[in-house]
């Protein structure tokens, strides 16, 4: 999808379905789709958006995000209006060597695991409309900012998320980023950790939403497996409601080891079983699995 060879000016992205066009200027892109934060662009209203979601969800967190999240989250700096990027990405790069950069939305994703290999994080700049303020379709400032940086502040978060950026380069050779996918739905937007206070939310999804937050922890209604990582693959999940499962790792180093290994042989084993034991679907347990308590 990119125009190679242009500087400005990018072809826009959408995933899934839908038939409303991608709501980012794809026009003032770079080739590899960042672009500078349009901070002057900002209306009082939109600064105000950011204040009311960031006052909501904060007042949430304890008891059900993680203490990383938690401690992290100051870092973002502002709270009364959008934070500028750049001050941010100063402090990121003391704390663990990542930068946050501009993007006009949604991005291909070979553009996407090249950023995060580079630990590069791409933060799309726009901010939802005031009528918008529960659900918004394509993820918005306050999710990218609120959600996923805070984490990056995280050693080996940040480890992670840099070697999911080259295993992602490495699954588009291997046509197996529909799986790789998959990791980074159910851990990186929809992961759960243990810790010793109990069940907590460690997805980006999770934690900039009003009430998935609650319903991760607390509802009777989702199922919560232990991480395992060939189960997990085979695994479809849901884009337009909460999660039916969660995958609950016991520590981030857990996770970081745990895909570590080459996912060569894994995506042969998995797209082994899918063939013959078919995908499973969100919210079934296995009969081999306990679930989780919070
Ligand atoms: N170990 C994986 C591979 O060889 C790369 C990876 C690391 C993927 C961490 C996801 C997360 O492909
Ligand atoms: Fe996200």
């Amino acid at each position: 999808m990119s125009e190679k060879g242009l500087n400005l000016g990018v072809a826009p992205v959408t995933y899934g379905q839908g038939d409303r066009p991608p709501r980012g200027d794809y026009g003032r892109a770079r080739s590899d789709y960042t672009c500078e934060q349009n901070y002057s662009q900002y209306s009082p209203d939109d600064h105000g958006t950011y204040r009311r979601l960031y006052e909501r969800q904060l007042q949430q967190l304890p008891g059900l995000a993680c203490d990383e999240f938690i401690v992290a989250v100051k870092q973002l700096g502002e709270v009364d209006r959008i934070p500028r990027f750049d001050e941010i990405s100063e402090r990121l790069l003391r704390a663990t060597g990542w930068q946050i950069v501009g993007v006009p939305g949604l991005i291909p994703e070979e553009a996407f695991f090249a950023l995060l290999a580079q630990r590069k994080f791409p933060v799309t700049d726009w901010i939802r409309r005031p009528q918008e303020f529960e659900y918004v379709v394509e993820p918005d400032v306050f999710h990218d900012l609120f959600g996923h940086v805070p984490l990056l502040f995280d050693p080996t978060f940040a480890n992670y998320m840099q070697a999911y950026g080259a295993g992602g380069l490495k699954a588009s050779r291997l046509d197996a980023c529909e799986l790789l996918a998959r990791l980074y739905w159910y851990t990186v937007e929809f992961g759960l950790i243990t810790t010793p206070a109990g069940l907590r939310a460690y997805g980006a999804g999770i934690l900039s939403s009003a009430g998935e937050l609650r319903h991760s922890i607390q509802s009777a209604q989702a199922r919560r497996v232990r991480f395992e990582l060939r189960r997990l693959m085979r695994s479809r999940y849901k884009i337009d409601t909460y999660q039916a499962t969660y995958f609950v790792i016991d520590s981030f180093q857990q996770l970081f080891e745990s895909t570590a290994p080459d996912f060569t042989p894994i995506y042969q084993s998995v797209r082994k079983a899918i063939a013959t034991e078919g995908e499973i679907e969100a919210g079934v347990v296995l009969p081999n699995e306990s679930e989780v308590s919070a």
